[in-house]
């Protein structure tokens, strides 16, 4: 589903290589985290999956397609199924929460009744249906967070990319959150790419993971194999801070 091939980031005018030779796969349908300390190149990695950055070398492709050979319109087409959570959320302040969710469908040019109902479907999924008339500043994290991804599956995305998602949230939060995720991963068959510092988000959503260290993956498997065992010191350190 996505494929990246030794890939290389190196930013203009930065003397260290953001990503250095990084393989990895994910499969259609599964939960695959990236984690890593900060500047490990998470956020590098994500933002070359939806194009918002391209390669210095190697190859991103998504269903077998090259990003790097994508006419403008193929990256249209390409970002409308590619969703996007963040850290902060994105949502637009001046904008009710329904206004946020509906942007992406007014942006691909769908009419207004449409819009409206997709929205309702959407904001009821992800259980903020009696929050469409409020601002994002009237909402907690959790309802914020809830809002991100309602509005990043607007389009019906097949791949949903989550960039320290739960990073601002509390624990109980977070985990509603995730078990959101999972449950959309489930029902939609939504594969999900998620960057994540904490090895218990890992553990709470994904199918497999990769441990990212200054640009490179240092280990890759099922987590459960990882929760096992860890072979790498880099992978062992994280594990050390997770509850048992
Ligand atoms: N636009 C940029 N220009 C120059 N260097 C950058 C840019 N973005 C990131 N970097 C550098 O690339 C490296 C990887 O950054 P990246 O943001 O991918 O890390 P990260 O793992 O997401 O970190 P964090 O957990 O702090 O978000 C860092 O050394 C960073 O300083
Ligand atoms: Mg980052």
């Amino acid at each position: 589903m996505i494929a990246l091939d030794q890939v290389h980031k190196r930013y203009a005018g930065s003397p260290v290589a953001a990503l250095d030779g990084v393989s990895l796969e994910v499969a259609r349908g599964e939960v695959f985290g990236v984690i890593g300390a900060s500047g490990a190149g998470k956020s590098t990695l994500i933002r070359l999956v939806n194009a918002l950055e391209v390669p210095s070398a190697g190859r991103v492709t998504v269903e077998g397609i090259d990003l790097a050979t994508l006419s403008p319109g193929g990256l249209r087409a390409l970002r409308r199924r590619i969703g996007m959570i963040f850290q902060n959320f994105g949502l637009l302040s001046s904008r009710t929460v329904a206004d946020n969710v509906a942007f992406p469908l007014k942006l691909a040019g769908v009419p207004r009744a449409e819009r409206a109902a997709k929205t309702a479907a959407l904001l009821d999924r992800v259980g903020l249906g009696d929050h469409a008339g409020k601002y994002p500043a009237q909402l907690s994290g959790g309802q914020k967070q809830r809002v991100g991804i309602a509005r990043a599956l607007a389009t019906d995305p097949d791949i949903l990319l989550c960039d320290e998602a739960t990073s601002a949230l509390d624990p109980e939060t977070t985990r509603s959150v995730l078990d959101l995720l999972r449950a959309l991963n489930r029902e939609l068959g939504l594969t999900i790419l998620l960057i994540t510092h904490e090895m218990d988000v890992v553990r709470a959503v994904c199918d497999r993971v990769a441990v990212l260290d200054r640009g490179t993956v240092v280990e890759t498997g099922r987590v459960a194999d990882i929760f096992a065992g860890a072979a790498h010191p880099v992978t062992r350190r994280m594990l050390a801070g997770v509850g048992a």
